[in-house]
């Protein structure tokens, strides 16, 4: 909190990212996900100085490690990852998150399931009742099948977008792949059951619901207050 008033959404950004620092021991072996909130959990590394070595889930990453010297690894370079750490686009109570707003998803998701553990940094405003209504839900789709996939989600009751770069050309995710961004009005009521619906249609690569996988969210709050939650029974 500043005297002119509440954080920016990027200073609570790096608040969420810095919380995660303490988690990192040296010579861990690490996902390191993507977007505006890992940017700031990358300099915090880098800062540091500290002895690791991670997985990128994206080109950019990769791209801002080797700027940061910051150690690369393939992932089959290894069968575990000790930790993981990303953002998300949106969780809910049960630490359910949606992820792939920065196009991400398919290797942010195979690297939070090599993770012993996962972690999501993010703004508190981030935590919501329902997913996949205020924020769509990405899903990445190989190009043959858009249409298709497309048609199947809005028989669903989605609204549909395929992601294109503003007014411009269509996106391509860092795997040759078209995004779907699906939202449905009240948000998805049981994301377990939609994740495996999703996924099952011909065509999806994945989808950016994350099930099952959060560990803990580190979540700060407009005045950089870092809340940890957990979800129950896990
Ligand atoms: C990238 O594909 C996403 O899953 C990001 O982790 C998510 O969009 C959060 O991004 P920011 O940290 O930029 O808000």
């Amino acid at each position: 909190m500043t005297a002119a008033g509440p954080l920016t959404i990027d200073e609570r950004k790096r608040a969420a990212a810095l919380a995660a620092l303490p988690l990192i021991q040296e010579g861990m072996q690490l996902g390191l996900g993507t977007g505006s909130t890992v940017a700031h959990l990358l300099e915090g590394i880098a800062e540091r100085g500290l002895d690791v070595a991670g997985v990128p889930t994206s080109e950019a990453t990769e791209a801002r490690c080797r700027q940061l010297g910051i150690r690369l690894l393939q992932p089959s370079d290894t069968e575990r990852l000790d930790l993981a750490i990303d953002g998300a686009d949106q969780l809910d109570h049960a630490l359910t998150a949606t992820k792939g707003g920065g196009g991400a998803l398919l290797r942010e998701k195979v690297v939070a399931a090599m993770s012993d553990r996962f972690v999501v940094i993010a703004t508190s405003d981030k935590l919501v009742d329902r997913l996949g209504d205020s924020f769509p839900l990405p899903i990445e789709v190989v190009p043959f099948a858009t249409a298709p996939v497309a048609r199947r989600l809005r028989d669903r009751g989605y609204e549909v977008e395929l992601r294109t770069a503003g007014e411009g050309p269509v996106v391509v995710t860092d795997n040759g792949n078209h995004l779907l961004d699906a939202r449905v009005a009240g948000g998805i009521e049981d994301p377990a059951v939609e994740e495996l619906w999703i996924t099952a249609l011909p065509g999806v690569v994945e989808c950016g619901l994350f099930v099952d996988l959060v560990d803990q969210a580190l979540l700060a709050d407009q005045r950089g207050r870092v809340t940890s939650l957990e979800p129950d029974g896990r």
